[in-house]
């Protein structure tokens, strides 16, 4: 059991996306990235891996573009269970000459980067073992050196790709915020703490000591607006805790600070102060 993305923390669990394109986007997801279909609806489509619903599609009647330089997502990372199947994915990708944008080992994970057809950014990782992470303080050391692709794919030479295995889950969101203090105190409200810094334009917040469940940037420009909510990318994404006494005292710290929240048949509905939509349930 991971022990960064179960109660009583606080964590992400799943994210929905507005599509223009729901063919392509699931046909990627399906054949590239290794996602099952768990659900087709009329105008929704949820994916992920067995037993794990991870993201969904929705394709609103009027969909627009999202335009350049707004909040919303930079990327969601998906958490892969053992290194070796990162290295079996890297296989996967290079066999089917799918793009890869990028890759790092960030000393508290190893990291590649793509975009998917509708230019949504995504992540897959793994955790190096927390017990390798450095801390100076309350701070966690993260860097960015260049990514083991030799080492990983021969680990990964004898596991032949079949999808997303078992035990795949959302690890951390990265979203694109208008002003980092602001949004620090949010999420803040929610119980997350600041785990790391990136030259006063980026923060990394987690609970139980985990080096980032959400990264907060302020790439897009300070003060960016929100996407229209009929623009792909971000439609909403999903914090899990443990219990009804968690979402409950949650519920009162950000009503206590004027948010915007409301509960609906026991899902929490609230947003960041730029405009992220968060649904907040109990796992
Ligand atoms: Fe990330």
């Amino acid at each position: 059991m991971n022990k960064f993305h179960t109660g009583p923390l606080i964590y992400p669990v799943d994210l929905c996306l507005n599509v223009k394109d729901m063919d392509m986007m699931v046909e990627f997801y399906s054949d590239v990235m290794g996602f099952d279909v768990l659900k087709k609806e009329d105008k929704r489509v949820i994916m992920g891996v067995p037993g794990n619903k991870i993201l969904s599609f929705v394709r609103p009647d009027d969909v627009i573009q999202k335009p350049p330089r707004r909040t919303g997502l930079y990327h969601f990372a998906i958490l892969l269970p053992d290194r070796k199947y990162l290295g079996s994915f890297i296989n996967h990708l290079r066999d089917n000459n799918a793009p890869v944008t990028g890759g790092a080992d960030h000393e508290v994970s190893e990291a590649l980067y793509l975009q998917d057809p509708e230019d949504n950014g995504i992540e897959v990782y793994t955790d190096i073992p927390d017990s390798q992470w450095t801390w100076k303080g309350d701070q966690v050391n993260m860097g960015t050196e260049p990514l083991d692709f030799r080492g990983l794919m021969e680990l990964g030479k004898d596991i032949e790709w079949k999808g997303m295995p078992e035990g795949t889950k959302l690890g951390h969101m990265h979203l694109h915020v208008s002003e980092l203090e602001e949004a620090f105190l949010f999420y803040n409200t929610l119980g997350f703490q600041r785990v790391a810094e990136m030259g006063g334009t980026a923060n990394f917040i987690s609970t139980g000591g985990y080096h980032h469940h959400i990264g907060l940037n302020v790439w897009n420009g300070k003060g960016a607006d929100p996407a229209p909510e009929n623009a792909t990318g971000l439609r909403y994404y999903t914090l899990a805790v443990s219990d009804e006494d968690s979402l409950g005292k949650i519920f009162r710290s950000l009503a206590e600070k004027k948010y915007h929240v409301t509960i609906e048949e026991g899902v929490l509905h609230t947003q960041d102060p730029s405009g992220n939509r968060i649904k907040i349930e109990i796992a």
